[in-house]
């Protein structure tokens, strides 16, 4: 590692990600370590410059207040006390809290500023080499800001050896396989199996009504396809996967409670015996676009908004059918075409289509049709756990109804969906 590094060690404050945040906005590298790190440990940490001890509400576990060992406070690199025990607060006002903090990093500590994406690429380039050897690495490429950068970071350390594996279930949206196959098999010269499990997946859901019946069965088909495909593939030992900061430390530390369990890509049964490569293990989402984009990745990859999983299949209600998931996946593109025309693509956090199981009476060229709604969806969230909804301007809106109306087969109106979370979820399924 070639980075300078500033220590941040929980004592039980909510705030540490945000406190790494800042540091690595300042241009020096920051991790967060349980406040029980050994000293064997701390020892073993490349260029560590200064340790924050960051304490908070959380400080007292199973009746004990928590704190670090002898060794991290008379240790040879400068400590700053935060937050403990109410006596040392960090400002609140955003530019004190700057100014405080480079103070203590750059004054205090002496770190220079060498955390960019060149560094990070070049350090990780040499770690998956050395981990890897000579030996094959599997990825489950969906598509996805993810896996697409684990991709294009492996190809550049490893290139053959690795085997980027594109299960197309039927639920992406329209171009997306066609831009993994382009992106990582013609421009990037890729090993790259393409599986089409379309039919697979459909037959699989039919006349399945349940959204998390869908899920499972959607889930499950794909750990099959993938296991599949993968003991075709003989002498693989690693399995390369997406994981990113916030999945770790939503995984829960030792004094704030898991969010959600972090389980890797697809649930991978651990009987398949590989060892893991994830690169991106220490980024948070802004860093994993930024290596993207340095590693050539095109924009409307790395910038895309967020896709569930189970993609379409949740978006195309009730029991899903071929004719409504074309009316689904038709409009989504139009959806984005004009959003992107509109200047709202990068601004509005999530934005889609979806496709009841229902149909109402309209008239086109003079004649009754009978045909389904497309309900739009356009919502901004810091966190997913609530959401307001966008106020696309009304022209947008007419645009986008003539649009899909004109154009997508078996639609006959457009519904906006004016509905915050809560009380709906932003997924309708
Ligand atoms: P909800 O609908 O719960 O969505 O308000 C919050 C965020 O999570 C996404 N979402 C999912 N992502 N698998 C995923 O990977 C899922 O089953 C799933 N369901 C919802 C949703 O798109 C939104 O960004």
């Amino acid at each position: 590692m070639k980075q300078d590094m500033i220590l941040i060690l929980d004592l039980g404050s909510e705030e540490n990600p945000r406190l790494a945040r800042e540091i690595r906005a300042l241009g020096v590298y920051s991790e967060i370590y349980p406040h029980d790190i050994t000293q064997e440990e701390l020892k073993a940490l490349p260029n560590v410059r200064g340790i924050i001890l960051n304490g908070g509400p959380n400080c007292v576990v199973d009746g004990v207040e928590i704190d670090a060992g002898d060794y991290v406070y008379n240790g040879s690199v400068p400590v700053l006390l935060a937050g403990v025990k109410g006596k040392h607060p960090w400002p609140t006002e955003a530019e004190e809290r700057k100014a405080a903090l480079s103070r203590f990093v750059f004054e205090t500590c002496g770190a220079k500023t060498n955390w960019n994406m060149e560094n990070f690429i070049a350090d990780q380039v040499e770690l998956i080499r050395r981990q890897v050897g000579d030996q094959k690495v599997l990825l489950a490429l969906s598509g996805g800001v993810d896996s697409s950068v684990v991709a294009a970071l492996l190809i550049k350390a490893i290139g053959k050896q690795l085997t980027c594996v594109h299960v197309n279930h039927g639920l992406l949206r329209k171009g997306e396989p066609e831009q993994v196959v382009a992106v990582f098999r013609d421009q990037m010269d890729a090993n790259l199996v393409y599986v089409d499990a379309v039919d697979r997946f459909l037959d699989k859901l039919a006349g399945v009504a349940d959204p998390e019946q869908k899920r499972k069965i959607i889930g499950a088909e794909f750990i099959r396809v993938f296991e599949e495909e993968a003991r075709k593939l003989s002498g693989i030992r690693f399995l390369a996967q997406g994981t990113i900061y916030p999945d770790i430390i939503e995984s829960g530390t030792k004094t704030v409670k898991a969010v959600k369990s972090h389980h890797n890509v697809g649930g991978l049964p651990e009987d398949l015996g590989f060892q893991l490569v994830e690169p991106l293990k220490m980024l948070f989402k802004d860093e994993v676009r930024a290596c993207g984009v340095a590693l050539g990745l095109p924009d409307s990859m790395v910038y895309r908004q967020p896709f569930p999983g189970p993609g379409l299949g949740v978006r195309c209600l009730g029991a899903i059918t071929r004719d409504r998931l074309e009316a689904l996946r038709e409009s989504d593109a139009i959806l984005r075409e004009e959003f992107a025309a509109a200047g709202l693509a990068g601004k509005v956090w999530q934005y889609f289509t979806v496709v009841p199981d229902f149909k109402s009476v309209g008239v086109r060229d003079g004649a009754r049709t009978f045909d389904w709604p497309v309900i739009l969806r356009a919502v901004n969230t810091v966190d997913a756990m609530t959401a307001t909804i966008e106020e696309v301007p009304w022209p947008v809106l007419g645009r986008i109804t003539q649009r899909i109306t004109g154009e997508v087969a078996g639609v006959n109106r457009v519904l906006y969906d004016l509905t915050p979370k809560p009380s709906g979820t932003i997924e309708w399924e």
